[in-house]
């Protein structure tokens, strides 16, 4: 299996980041994909053999605060450890900050969790859809 991670925005194709989130947490509108992943500290593209098959960003300030947000791997090619690769490269690149992240599916704790993350006792949370508070 030969996956690369693209840690730049250069040459990207945003239909096929769109094409990605609608397989897996939903529409998105490649546009606004450009707009929020320039802006983002650090972002992360998988591809296995030339096709694009993961993303990831990370939004923060790079020195006390972050929040990691879209992870996600095309079905076909989850459970290959992918989505711990993108990760540990963006928990890298933020190092020096606490991080945190919104998890949408109980399935995905097992995998925050391999990768270190715990349960916060106190996030607060606003303008998310109306399923996600307790
Ligand atoms: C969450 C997601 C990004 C994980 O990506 P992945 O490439 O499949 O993850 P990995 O292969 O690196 O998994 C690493 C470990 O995490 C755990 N894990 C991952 N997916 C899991 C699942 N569905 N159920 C239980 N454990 C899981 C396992 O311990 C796994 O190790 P193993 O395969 O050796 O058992 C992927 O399942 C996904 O895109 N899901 C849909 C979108 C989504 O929900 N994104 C997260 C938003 S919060």
């Amino acid at each position: 299996m030969n996956v690369t991670l693209k840690r730049d925005l250069e040459g990207v194709d945003w239909q096929a980041v769109a094409n990605v989130y609608a397989e897996t947490l939903g529409p998105e509108d490649p546009a606004q994909l450009a707009r929020t992943w320039a802006t983002s500290f650090a972002t992360v593209l998988a591809y296995l053999d030339g096709r694009l098959v993961g993303a990831a960003r990370a939004i923060s300030d790079g020195e006390r605060e972050a929040l990691i947000v879209g992870v996600v791997v095309l079905p076909a090619f989850q459970r290959r450890g992918i989505g711990t690769a993108m990760m540990r490269a963006l928990i890298e690149d933020l190092r020096r900050t606490a991080i945190l992240l919104t998890c949408l599916e109980d399935e995905n704790v097992s995998f925050y969790r391999s990768l270190g993350f715990r349960v916060h006792k106190r996030v607060m949370a606003l303008g998310y859809p109306e399923g996600c508070y307790v």
